[in-house]
């Protein structure tokens, strides 16, 4: 039904997936950065054609082959609507989006989710079983909220309704490489990732803002 083929990219370690429609062969990207001519070889050899394009957020090494691939392409853009005004997206007609909205890419779906933290419109995309996460879970991470727009409030909260929300098996499918695994699944993060372990939001705030950053490792306190 579809097929998904990520590209790690840059010196910032960020992955870039491509999705495939197996029924059209219509590709998305998402976060398209750094190369984007490995980005269109991977197309070629996934035998597809771009056609979307959807961001998990707004930061550079997540954005700067946008306008690439716009031009090179017909693709559409989609971003989440407070991501586009907190980035400006000026001129590149995106297709914005709220969280709940439906994308589809050919004949498959994809469900946008606002989990606002590390910026205030960052989204993550649910398609069947697995969820790109961008920077708002890493494995064994999550995204910094000490950046501008960033909220360790709204992360903390946001964190929360990924772990009840969301099927423990689904795959968590990262913005970045920072582990030792380049996936995981909720199940595995729910168990081992501090930020999804942390009980109260003062506890939560008070690691993400000033140990965590600090390789302080997290000892909860009974
Ligand atoms: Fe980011």
């Amino acid at each position: 039904m579809y097929e998904i083929k990520s590209l790690k990219l840059g010196h910032m370690d960020n992955f870039i997936y491509l999705i495939k429609d197996k029924k059209t062969s219509d590709i998305a990207v998402v976060d398209p950065a750094w190369d984007v001519d490995a980005i269109f070889r991977a197309a070629e050899e996934m035998e597809g054609e771009i056609k979307e394009v959807f961001l998990t957020h707004s930061h550079y090494d997540h954005v700067n082959g946008v306008d690439q691939v716009l031009h090179r392409s017909d693709a559409k853009l989609h971003i989440h609507k407070i991501e586009d005004r907190f980035w400006g997206g000026a001129g590149r007609n995106a297709k914005l989006h709220s969280g709940g909205d439906f994308i589809k890419l050919g004949s498959i779906e994809l469900k946008i989710h606002h989990t606002p933290g590390h910026t205030p419109g960052s989204v993550c995309y649910e398609l069947d079983n697995h969820l790109f996460t961008g920077d708002t879970v890493f494995v064994y991470g999550c995204g910094r909220c000490n950046l501008r727009g960033g909220d360790p409030e709204a992360m903390y909260h946001t964190l929360n309704k990924i772990g009840t929300n969301f099927d423990p098996s689904m795959t968590v499918l990262p913005g970045h490489d920072y582990a030792s695994c380049a996936t995981s699944t909720i199940a595995e993060q729910l168990q081992g990732n501090p930020f999804f372990n942390i009980k109260t939001l003062h506890e939560f705030v008070d690691y993400r803002m000033h140990k965590h950053n600090r390789s302080i490792p997290y000892s909860p306190v009974n």
